[in-house]
């Protein structure tokens, strides 16, 4: 009953702490059990009182503690396979899903998430092949999501290619100097060139198809606007390709960013992840390096979300990002689409107190709220006037990153209300 966690750090995979449940009747409270968390002695006594990188998560500084949980660390929450990933293991495992599977998919499917943490006892998991010369491009778009099955049935390893989160399936896969594609983890580090998080359709039905094809043309507009876009996102026969911003080649080996989302953050410890805005401007106060632009940048983005139908706006979908010299920032932008199309019709997630009716803020409400966090007012009303004007040239800047038409179309009201809002803060 205890999970053992790895941090990766100078050039390799480190045990840093540990998590016990507190007694064998906790496995079925899944991730509502209690338990024990402490840091190794000697990770301690070496990376004492940092709080960023080289820790699990900013909430846990490294220190000599035992503390006392009454639930899972929330963490651990951003490792547990969920969505797509989870139904994965649940499969592989053969378990029913409730809570109580929770533990064995930590255990079992904890060993590869994005960032640079792990579960011990699940990366041990990963079988020692032997080396495979990889897959082409085209074999990855002809497959599609049967990608992986494929590639196990020509004995290529892919234990690794299944840990990041989320409901559409994706595969983490990286590329050698070749340009060949292997599952994330099959690859010796020295060997990797670039490392992609490759992202599926979540369903079968069109709409999943035109949801994911107009997610690349929303990051080419976010970008076009300023906001923190990672590189080289595109999109080809029903696939997401988009670099993995956790990870950098770098020669003799692989740089391994730390990655928190903002429901981690606030100690959140369900899936839900709703949360209210200011809340989570909150938890972007408290561990960014540059608080005062990361608001502004989660703010924008929200903007962006408002004006272009992102309901989706989850705590799991913004992360703070941990970059070796100890700096802390929002994360690039990820999972930004039109998911207001979805069938299962999502209502926006975190909304602000007080400042929204109806998943429709009142920007001059948000504004004042921002004052909370020590920015200046001045410095809010210049970066509203300037998002107001980025937001009115959204339908042309759509339309010329291939946004689909009748989809900008059902977005007009939307974007002159937004406009409109901002205009008046
Ligand atoms: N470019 C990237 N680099 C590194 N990690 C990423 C990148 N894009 C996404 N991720 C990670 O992968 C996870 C899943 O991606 P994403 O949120 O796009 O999937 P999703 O299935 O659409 O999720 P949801 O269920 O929230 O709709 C994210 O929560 C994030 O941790
Ligand atoms: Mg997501």
């Amino acid at each position: 009953m205890k999970c053992d966690i790895e941090i990766y750090s100078e050039g390799m995979w480190r045990k840093a702490a540990s998590f016990t449940l507190q007694s064998e009747a906790e496995i079925g409270r899944g991730v509502k059990g209690a338990g024990f968390f402490e840091y190794d002695v000697d990770y301690a006594a070496e990376y004492l009182n940092d709080r960023s990188i080289h820790a699990v998560s900013c909430l846990l500084p490294v220190d000599f503690e035992f503390r006392r949980m009454t639930v899972w660390p929330s963490f651990l929450l951003d490792i547990l396979p969920s969505g797509a990933n989870r139904d994965y293991f649940l499969k592989e495992l053969a378990l029913p899903n409730t809570p109580a599977a929770d533990w064995n998919l930590l255990l079992k499917g904890g060993g590869n998430p994005p960032g640079n943490i792990r579960i011990a006892q699940a990366a041990a998991n990963f079988p020692t092949a032997e080396f495979h010369h990889g897959f082409s491009y085209e074999e990855i778009i002809d497959r599609a999501e049967y990608f992986i099955e494929y590639a196990k049935e020509n004995n290529a390893p892919v234990a690794g290619s299944s840990g990041a989160q989320g409901d559409a399936p994706k595969f983490l896969l990286t590329q050698d100097h070749k340009g060949r594609f292997h599952a994330d983890g099959a690859l010796p580090d020295h060997l990797a060139c670039k490392h992609w998080l490759v992202k599926f359709p979540r369903g079968k039905k069109q709409s999943d198809r035109d949801i994911l094809r107009n997610e690349a043309a929303y990051y080419k507009v976010a970008q076009a606007l300023g906001a923190i876009v990672g590189e080289n996102l595109f999109f080809d026969s029903d696939a997401l390709f988009t670099l993995r911003f956790d990870r950098k080649a770098a020669g003799k080996g692989v740089i391994r960013m730390g990655l928190e989302s903002l429901a981690s953050l606030s100690s959140m410890t369900d899936f839900g992840a709703r949360a209210p805005m200011e809340a989570l401007c909150g938890a972007i106060a408290r561990f960014s390096s540059h608080p005062h632009e990361d608001i502004m940048e989660f703010v924008f983005r929200d903007i962006l979300n408002v004006a272009m139908g992102n309901t989706d706006n989850h705590a799991r979908n913004t992360a703070l990002i941990k970059h070796p010299d100890g700096n802390i920032r929002i994360a690039p932008l990820y999972d930004f689409a039109p998911m207001f199309l979805d069938d299962q019709g999502i209502a926006r997630t975190c909304r602000w107190t007080d400042a929204e009716t109806m998943g429709t803020p009142d920007w001059r409400k948000v504004a004042q709220i921002l004052e909370k966090f020590d920015i200046a007012p001045e410095k809010i009303r210049a970066s509203f006037a300037d998002y107001a004007d980025k937001v009115k040239t959204l339908p042309d800047l759509m339309d010329a990153s291939n946004v689909d038409l009748w989809l900008i179309e059902r977005l007009l009201n939307k974007i002159d209300g937004v406009y409109r809002s901002l205009e008046n803060v």
